[in-house]
């Protein structure tokens, strides 16, 4: 039973693959076959699944009408998920690009191509949307995404028109690019356009239209606007509307109606869409009145009067004009009314998409943003009377055929190149020659008509004609009638040349080419527009180029150089494909015109695309999307294969037998050469689904696909933060260098970093070395650059630990530290001991409570004995040494023999006292001699004399009254009779009788 299951699923799997033919042309057995081809895209076109790829070429046929495949849930299928596993559409295109241009980081673009009515603006309309529903955003890129649609309606009312082939032909190429930043939300845009159809605006083919604006205008505008802009709402009365080309003659036509557009619901659109996209009311008005004037321009009727002056026999807002005109003839004037309403409108969409690109343009710059380019550009045409314009737009096609067959050769070469696998060269053909044959510098079509503009002498149209056949007579693709050989001769005018394109044969008429390339407006006329008081026409029309003598470049020319700068766009992006196809000519759905298909899979060299992606190898998979796909089919790959990738893949293609010949493996690919063995491998694994459908098994295998993507996004993260500490240190690490080498600069960007990072160093160092005491005096060097800074510091901090010091002092202490601090400027320098002094502390009396007698004490009274101390006393005369106390009380001194006061000094009366500079105990207390009561100077010993003289001087205040004399001192003895003592070192202390009666004291020698 199971066996005969099998066998069933696996053919209703085939059958059902059989009728709606391939997914990817890739997998067609008969891939040389045209019609194997053709055959596929018509089952599939029958069945409404309008999209299939070749490898990565998205290949669209139009339906001609709403398919249900558009909608929000379709979008969300396609998210994120690979290009094979589901089936083709536009969003997989979107959706890859944007996933590419995301894990790669490359800028993309996406190519639309295809003939007039295929589908291109369509697809640009639906990958734009794709993006704007489907990318991340918030307000701010919500209202950019709006402008991003809304630009649309705009531009396609001013740039399209109703031709033979297209209700809604795109009259102007358009490069779109699409800006994401870093999260991939999109944040800006910018568009390109390319040669406007401007011969359109004065007159159109049978059964064509002008551009769509002016039927909108005319239907949709409100009764009040017709009248300001003095309007009629019937377009039969406007010869712009009305004039049509037949066989190369200007006629009088009927202004066809669109059945499928509603002009009145288009004015709508685009009126909603303006303010949308940054229009103010006064510049749609400004916009609106230029409109209204190319009709009024159009009805601008000119008579010949009697002596062949031209005036203007209409009445219109532009009567002034006729002065312009007059000195030409009646063609002249014609004509120079034709070219000023082709300029007015073709510069007027110019300032429309630049205006549009303002309002799309990038507001904030954004880090490591990426593009996606869109471009929607005229396809090949061939129409029955070809002109310059036809010549230009299928010239832009060889260029991009160019272009394609370069990116896909190239990377597929590149990809079988990474992979290591052997490339086998395709042949194709190459357009080289005929791009050469029209741009080639000074020998191309291109240089041979803008010489003939320029040259000066009788130039014509057929004149031109004449020098291609000279430059060109004989290239291979290039053929005239005079050239051409009796068949062809036939079916070409003597007005014509002919270029075979890759695509195919088109004739072009010279007719009319100088005049289009030349492009040229009156300058009178330039000069009127500057004038012009509508800022949108200032814009446009600017003084310098009136006074600008140089000529500017001739349209094809200019038409070139854009495109070549196109070219470099897309060349610098990663290109993904969309290749259109129109059904049938007649706009119809269900119509499937082989003939018309065949010709375009021709043209858009589909064939040589599938020949060249098959050359090599029909399908391609990573290693570990081919194993998790097809492991169920090998016992040893099943559940999971724990070695290396490319040895479990080479495990499951030997199980399931694949030949050598039929695959490959690369480096972290498997190439699959023939479609019959993915098919077979494939209808295998659908008859295995059933037995492999187990619940424990497939919640097993979430649960490790669970642990695999945590796991993976883990190290992803990890990986990361390494990656940015790593910049960050380089960053680091060079922004001190360069600092380094800027360190003597002033402070500047090159050095800021460096010079902080000095003072933050210097700073840290500091803090850490801080001198702990006042006498530390310890202080780390400064670099140069906070030497300043530094020195405060120092100062401030000594000053605070200075005042930190003095709130911890006591009382006692601090009495102590007056008493050295006078000490000091008394005798610092000034005595030989004073040095040895400093660190003995004073004391408050160098005799004890008992050793000063109880009869002194009572005596003294209420003056209390502040300080006391032994001392010897000299005798004035003969210098007897008499031991004594001295005692000290707040306002006098006594000199005490035991028990008896022997002698009083009031401080009051107190002169000076008198002290030698070297290291003995002598001092003299000079007191008046004169008064009684006080007995005169005193000589005196101690052994404490920096103490004694210091406290002595305090108490008295007299400290100024201290007197160090080096060599001697002189003393008052009784009645003006004066003593000497002298001073001299010596190796001990001695004080005795000297020579002439002088007291000799000989002073300890200190080191
Ligand atoms: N995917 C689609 N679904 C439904 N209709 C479509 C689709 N693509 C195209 N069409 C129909 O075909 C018409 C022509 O398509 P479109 O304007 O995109 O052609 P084009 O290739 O841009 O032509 P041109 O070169 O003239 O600008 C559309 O107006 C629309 O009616
Ligand atoms: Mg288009």
């Amino acid at each position: 039973v199971s066996l005969r299951r099998v066998r069933l699923v696996m053919e209703s799997a085939l059958t059902a693959r059989d009728r709606v033919g391939v997914q990817d042309f890739v997998l067609l057995e008969n891939y040389n076959s045209e019609a194997a081809f053709i055959e596929n895209l018509r089952r599939r076109f029958r069945e409404n699944l309008i999209y299939t790829y070749i490898g990565s070429v998205l290949v669209s046929v139009n339906p001609y009408k709403e398919l249900e495949i558009y909608s929000k849930p379709q979008m969300e299928r396609y998210r994120g998920v690979s290009f094979y596993e589901i089936s083709p559409h536009i969003y997989a295109v979107s959706d890859n690009t944007y996933r590419a241009m995301r894990t790669e980081r490359k800028d993309q673009c996406i190519l639309i191509s295809g003939e007039s009515g295929a589908g291109k603006t369509e697809a640009s309309k639906k990958i734009l949307l794709y993006y704007a529903v489907t990318c991340p955003t918030n307000d701010h890129m919500a209202a950019l995404g709006d402008r991003l649609l809304q630009s649309n309606p705009v531009l396609e009312a001013f740039g399209n028109a109703k031709t033979l082939r297209n209700d809604n032909s795109s009259r102007f190429g358009k490069y779109m690019d699409v800006q994401f930043d870093f999260r991939g939300a999109p944040v800006g845009g910018h568009i390109l356009n390319y040669l406007l159809e401007k011969s359109r605006v004065v007159h159109q083919n049978h059964g064509e239209r002008n551009f769509h604006i002016f039927y909108q205008l005319l239907d949709g505008g409100e009764d009040d606007l017709l009248i300001t802009l003095d309007l009629e709402r019937n377009p039969q009365k406007y010869q712009y509307l009305v004039k049509v080309v037949t066989f190369n003659c200007l006629a009088q036509g009927n202004c066809p109606r669109l059945s499928s557009v509603s002009d009145k619901n288009n004015w709508k659109v685009v009126m909603k869409a303006l303010p949308v996209i940054g229009f103010t009311e006064e510049e749609v008005q400004k916009l609106l009145n230029i409109i209204a004037s190319v009709l009024h321009l159009g009805n601008t009727q000119f008579g010949e009067g009697e002596e062949g002056e031209t005036y203007i026999t209409t009445e219109t807002q532009i009567h002034h004009l006729s002065k312009m005109i007059s000195p030409l003839s009646f063609e002249q004037a014609l004509s120079a009314r034709d070219a000023l309403a082709k300029a007015v409108y073709g510069r007027t969409f110019t300032w429309l998409v630049e205006k549009i690109n303002q309002s799309l343009a990038l507001k904030v710059h954004s880090k490591g943003s990426s593009v996606i380019g869109l471009l929607d550009i005229y396809g090949f045409e061939v129409l029955q009377h070809n002109s310059f314009e036809q010549f230009c737009i299928n010239y832009c096609n060889e260029k991009l055929q160019q272009l394609f067959i370069e990116l896909t050769l190239r990377s597929e070469q590149e990809e079988y190149e990474t992979e290591g696998i052997a490339w086998e060269t395709v042949q194709y053909f190459d357009n080289k020659i005929i791009c050469d044959l029209i741009e080639e510098k000074h020998k191309g079509i291109i240089s041979i008509l803008d010489e003939e503009c320029l040259r000066p002498g009788e130039t014509c149209d057929v004149s031109f004609l004449e020098k291609l056949e000279d430059a060109l007579g004989g290239h291979p693709h290039f053929v005239t009638h005079k050239l051409a050989n009796g068949k062809t001769r036939r079916v070409m005018s003597r007005e014509e040349f002919r270029l075979l394109h890759y695509a195919g044969e088109v004739n072009y008429n010279v007719n009319g080419f100088l005049d289009k390339n030349n492009d040229s407006l009156n300058r009178n006329l330039k000069e009127v527009m500057c004038q012009s008081d509508n800022q949108i026409l200032q814009h446009c029309f600017r003084r310098e180029e009136v006074i600008d003598q140089k000529r500017p470049e001739m349209a094809a020319t200019q038409f070139k150089n854009s495109l070549m700068k196109l070219m470099e766009i897309l060349m610098s992006k990663e290109p993904s494909y969309v290749r259109c196809i129109k059904p049938n000519d007649a706009k119809q759905p269900g119509r499937f015109d082989e003939v018309l298909v065949r010709h375009q899979v021709k043209y858009l060299g589909l064939m040589e695309n599938l020949r060249v992606r098959r050359a090599g190898f029909a399908y391609r998979r990573r290693f570990e999307a081919f194993l998790q796909r097809y492991k169920p089919l090998c016992p040893e790959t099943w559940p999971n294969w724990h070695g290396r990738l490319s040895d479990g893949v080479s495990t499951l293609v030997s199980h399931l037998g694949y030949k050598p010949e039929e695959y490959k493996l690369g480096r972290s690919k498997i190439f699959i050469r023939f479609p019959k063995t993915l098919f077979t491998t494939e209808d295998a694994l659908e008859a295995k689904k059933p037995e492999i459908g187990c619940l424990g098994v497939l919640y097993m295998h979430v649960c490790v696909c669970v642990v695999i993507v945590i796991q993976s996004g883990w190290r992803g993260m990890k990986a990361r933060r390494r990656a940015k500490r790593r910049r960050q240190a380089a960053e680091l690490i060079r922004r001190f260098i360069k600092g380094f080498i800027y360190r003597h600069e002033e402070y500047c960007p090159e050095n800021e970093y460096f010079l902080d990072h000095v003072r933050y160093s210097f700073l840290k160092n500091l803090r850490q070395n801080l001198p702990k005491s006042v006498l530390d005096k310890n202080w780390p060097t400064p670099p140069p650059l906070v030497a300043e800074a530094s020195e405060h510091l120092r100062r401030m901090h000594m000053r605070n630990m200075t005042l930190k010091y003095c709130r911890r002092v006591q009382p006692e202490w601090k009495k102590q530290m007056m008493q050295k601090v006078e000490a000091s400027k008394i005798f610092k320098d000034q005595k030989d001991s004073y040095p040895q002094s400093v660190g003995r502390l004073f004391l408050d009396s160098r005799l004890e409570r008992e050793q000063i007698n109880l009869k002194v004490v009572q005596t003294l009274g209420n003056d209390k004995v502040q300080y006391g101390v032994s001392v010897i006393k000299y005798d004035r005369r003969g210098f007897k040494p008499r031991p004594r106390q001295l005692l000290l009380t707040n306002t006098f001194a006594v000199l005490v023999d035991r028990t008896k006061i022997k002698q009083r000094m009031d401080y009051s009366a107190m002169r000076g006292i008198s002290v030698s500079s070297l290291s003995d105990g002598v001092f003299v207390v000079h007191m008046p001699s004169e008064d009684n009561k006080q007995k005169g100077d005193v000589v005196l010993h101690c052994s404490h004399v920096i103490e004694l003289v210091t406290k002595l001087a305090m108490m008295a205040n007299k400290v100024s009254y201290v007197n160090i004399s080096p060599g001697s001192i002189r003393f008052a003895v009784a009645r003006g009779k004066e003593g000497i003592i002298d001073f001299v070192r010596g190796s001990e202390l001695k004080v005795a009788k000297g020579k002439r009666g002088h007291l000799l004291v000989v002073s300890q020698r200190l080191y």
